[in-house]
């Protein structure tokens, strides 16, 4: 039978020495495990004198005690350093970086202007607060007029004299300075007619304002193109070519058209574009959160308003109305996002919630 004395040196010494948890563990098996030097000496007891036994035994289990003990102070020691301690192995497989991705309206957005570059249509941009003059009156919309009513303006307050935006030609000098966030990308028409000459074709994505309230498909801002062409002899037939094109490239084949006459202040004859979704498209009308941009009871949907440039809008910019004739066109981006992506929300887009944007 070993030494206790001995043995109990021996032990502590091995347990203070311990540099770390596996070290630890090796020492505490060595003494207390199943087979452990000091487990070994008490099962031994029993084969021992009386007398004996009464010594040792008692002596014994205070050492195993104090030993379990000593283990435990000691682990709660190594384990408050390995917190700190890096961990590295290098036979882990990577973790899977999730890498972003182009937003729905940012991707569509792309390839409405690629498909209209594609048919020679210069992409321009305009800003997004306008004055009354080119959001309104240039696009033959006077002051008081009803027309205005049927886009919901946000004004904005602005300082007049200090107003940094230049009012070419306009009859209603301060009342058109008034700023606003714009309503639709018509103004940029009239914008870039005023720095260009025709023949032109351009397209003008942007985001636009209303203030309405909203529901599955309105919103307070929102995504429009406008396009316009203008040339001597340009016509509804050069429009109906265009228009045809571009959505057959976004939504494939097969597509139906109807065109209806529609009124708009800034062309004359104007028109509303209707087209007719085929069964897959149509899908999202199942949905019961269904929107009303996709839920007609009929199977034809306006996508745009259109029409030959009314001859004020050219008398605003100094052209000559009977030496030069234009389409132009507006329609919603983000409704075509919500028919091409089976969107039934338009809120989705804006709302910013990852579990919408990570399907696409
Ligand atoms: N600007 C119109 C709107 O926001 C849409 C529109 C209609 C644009 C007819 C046009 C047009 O260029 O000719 O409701």
């Amino acid at each position: 039978m070993r030494d206790i004395g001995k043995l109990k040196e021996e032990a502590i010494r091995a347990l203070r020495g311990a540099a770390d948890a596996e070290a630890l563990e090796g020492v505490r098996v060595k003494y207390l495990g199943r087979k452990g030097e000091l487990t070994g000496l008490l099962r031994a007891l029993k084969d021992l004198p009386v007398a004996e036994r009464k010594r040792i035994g008692p002596a014994a289990n205070v050492l195993r005690r104090e030993l379990e003990s000593l283990v435990d102070s000691k682990k709660a020691e190594l384990g408050g350093n390995e917190g700190n301690r890096v961990h590295l192995d290098v036979t882990k497989p990577g973790e899977k970086l999730r890498r972003g991705h182009l937003h729905p309206l940012t991707r569509i957005d792309k390839d409405i202007r690629d498909i209209f570059r594609s048919m020679n249509f210069s992409v321009v941009e305009g800003p997004e607060v306008e004055t009354a003059y080119y959001n309104f009156d240039a696009l033959n919309i006077p002051p008081d007029h009803p027309a205005r009513d049927m886009w919901d303006t946000l004004w904005l307050q602005s300082n007049q004299k200090n107003s940094k935006f230049e009012i070419r030609n306009s009859k209603f000098l301060n009342k058109s300075q008034q700023l606003l966030l714009r309503t639709h990308t018509s103004p940029v028409q009239v914008r870039y007619m005023e720095t260009h000459e025709p023949p032109f074709q351009i397209v003008v994505p942007g985001r636009v304002f209303r203030y309405e309230a909203t529901d599955a498909s309105h919103e307070i801002n929102f995504y429009q193109l406008e396009g316009l062409m203008v040339g001597e002899d340009v016509s509804l037939a050069n429009f109906k070519f265009v228009v045809e094109e571009f959505f057959r490239k976004l939504f494939g084949k097969g597509l139906e058209f109807r065109f209806r006459p529609g009124y708009f202040p800034f062309v004359e004859p104007g028109l509303e574009v209707d087209i007719k979704l085929t069964r897959d498209q149509r899908q999202t009308t199942n949905d019961s959160r269904q929107s009303s941009v996709v839920s007609r009871q009929s199977d034809w949907l306006e996508v745009m308003g259109a029409g030959m440039v009314h001859r004020n809008v050219f008398d605003a910019v100094h052209y000559n109305p009977d030496a030069v004739h234009g389409f132009a066109f507006g329609m919603g981006i983000d409704r075509l996002a919500m028919i091409k992506y089976k969107v039934p929300d338009i809120r989705l887009f804006y709302n910013g919630d990852l579990r919408f944007i990570r399907q696409f």
